[in-house]
């Protein structure tokens, strides 16, 4: 913690910190700079540290976190917290809530007017100093009854850059048990603007990456047509089979018929959610999974795929349960077994699925191998790559840029082993427990598609 100089009580109540001051006085020699008072240099120290916390953080979340340490730690607060702005202009929520008993405040919402603290800030875009909350009309004592703090002081500014209004950052009694003065104020606003300069600029780096992926998207169209007209004629020969059997005694024709629709609708299927998982930021949505289970439902999944290949699946799991995004995970899974069987070809071959603890504290292997026709190392080096197939028409070359997007959004890691002739193995290394603060819900019974992503059912199940 940044130690609270006493230099700085006794500069005077409105001395600005130096990062809020202007230039050198007029008249001022500027050949011989004066030393920066004591109180300046705690503020300039304290600001230093905040930038440095705040540096190259261009993930938002993470970002708000060292924020709001920052802050607490620069103005010996007690608690902070960092209200978001929607976008109309009319609400703000309580994003981050730092600080004790403030766990009630998560996703509370202010309305954007003159009649709450951070509602009058966003509301003037102005920073406001309150040394005693339960004097002032704004404070709305209903927050400390929610949560059992006891408010006595606060500052709160605004978070804008470039002129574009983000938020307000409000915080809470002075460690010290003295109320926040004009000094506080101004050290605030100035790690505010720090703040909102840090989120403003990690807001764009998530656009320019959203904006390069639909640009990689985009590009595929093309290939992406071919690959879905390659579909198109395998349902019209499957429905063309079924046709001619219909109203015949052939029931085998009829199967015969459907099984090649069956097979393209899962195609297309594997297809859409491979682009849908792909083109979107997504954070897991962590449930306690049953891994054995999920291995077996998958490989059920394929076992007609692989049959027709003469492909042997066979699951194992030494672990009972892991916290993971399972609707993601599946799609993992999906892939490397899919790519696994299309590898064995038609001579046949064994697909494993096998999961067990890995080498380190807390974490989790999940080993796909296959005796398929491995790859050579040119190969090896762009399986990762978006729209890398060497299927043709009959790939997408997504499969494995999401399962690596998916696996890292759980802070994973993938990697793979392969010999040609002889055969793949692709290691996927996950956390078991979730992150901290990443919520989650304990779930029983069979695996299920996250019903707050329509795009994760599977429909051709
Ligand atoms: N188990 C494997 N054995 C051999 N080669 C593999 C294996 N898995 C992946 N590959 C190679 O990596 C390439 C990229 O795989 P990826 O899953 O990304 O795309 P794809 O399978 O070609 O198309 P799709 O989008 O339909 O999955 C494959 O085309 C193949 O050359
Ligand atoms: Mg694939």
């Amino acid at each position: 913690m940044v130690p609270r100089q006493t230099e700085r009580r006794t500069a005077g109540a409105e001395a600005a910190p130096a990062a809020a001051r202007p230039g050198p006085a007029a008249g001022a020699a500027p050949t011989e700079p004066r030393p920066a008072p004591a109180a300046d240099r705690g503020a300039l120290d304290a600001l230093v540290r905040v930038s440095q916390m705040l540096a190259g953080n261009l993930d938002l979340e993470t970002l708000l976190h060292a924020a709001m340490a920052a802050a607490e730690q620069a103005l010996g607060a007690e608690a902070c917290s960092i209200l978001l702005q929607d976008r109309e202009g009319r609400r703000l929520t309580f994003h981050i809530v730092d600080g004790p008993r403030t766990g009630g405040l998560a996703e509370a919402t202010v309305v954007i007017d003159d009649h709450s603290i951070a509602g009058w800030v966003a509301a003037h875009q102005e920073a406001l100093l309150i040394p005693e909350a339960y004097g002032d009309p704004r404070f709305n004592p209903a927050y400390d009854a929610r949560t059992g703090f006891r408010t006595r002081s606060v500052v709160c500014v605004p978070l804008a850059a470039q002129g574009r209004p983000l938020g307000v950052m409000q915080v809470l009694n002075r460690r010290d048990g003295r109320p926040f003065d004009a000094q506080d104020r101004e050290l605030a606003q100035a790690v505010g603007s720090l703040v909102a300069t840090a989120m403003h600029n990690a807001q764009e780096h998530q656009a320019r990456l959203q904006a390069e992926r639909l640009a990689t998207v985009g590009q595929t169209v093309a290939g992406m047509a071919h690959c879905v007209k390659n579909i198109l004629n395998g349902l019209q020969a499957g429905s063309y089979v079924m046709d001619q059997n219909l109203g015949t005694d052939a029931p085998e024709g009829l199967a015969k018929g459907w099984k090649i629709v069956r097979r393209n609708m899962q195609t297309l299927s594997n297809i859409v959610l491979d682009m849908l998982n792909f083109s979107k930021d997504r954070k897991p949505i962590y449930q306690a999974c049953r891994i054995g289970d999920l291995c077996q439902d998958v490989a059920a999944l394929l076992q007609s795929q692989a049959a027709e290949r003469s492909v042997t699946l066979v699951t194992s799991s030494d672990l009972a349960e892991v916290w993971v995004d399972e609707a993601g995970l599946r799609r993992c899974l999906i892939n490397l077994v899919g790519n696994a069987i299309d590898a064995c070809g038609k001579g046949g071959g064994t697909v494993e699925i096998e999961v067990g603890r890995a080498e380190g504290e807390g974490r989790c292997a999940i080993r796909v191998r296959d005796t398929g026709c491995g790859m050579d190392a040119a190969t090896r080096e762009r399986i990762f790559d978006p729209f890398f197939s060497t299927k043709g028409g009959r790939g997408t070359g997504l499969g494995l840029a999401v399962t690596k997007k998916v696996v890292e959004e759980h802070r994973g890691t993938i990697r793979v082993e392969s010999t040609p002739g002889q055969g793949t193995e692709f290691v996927l290394v996950l956390p078991i427990e979730p992150p901290e603060g990443a919520g989650g819900t304990a779930r029983r019974g069979p695996p299920a598609a996250d019903p707050r992503r329509p795009e994760d059912k599977e429909p051709h199940r």
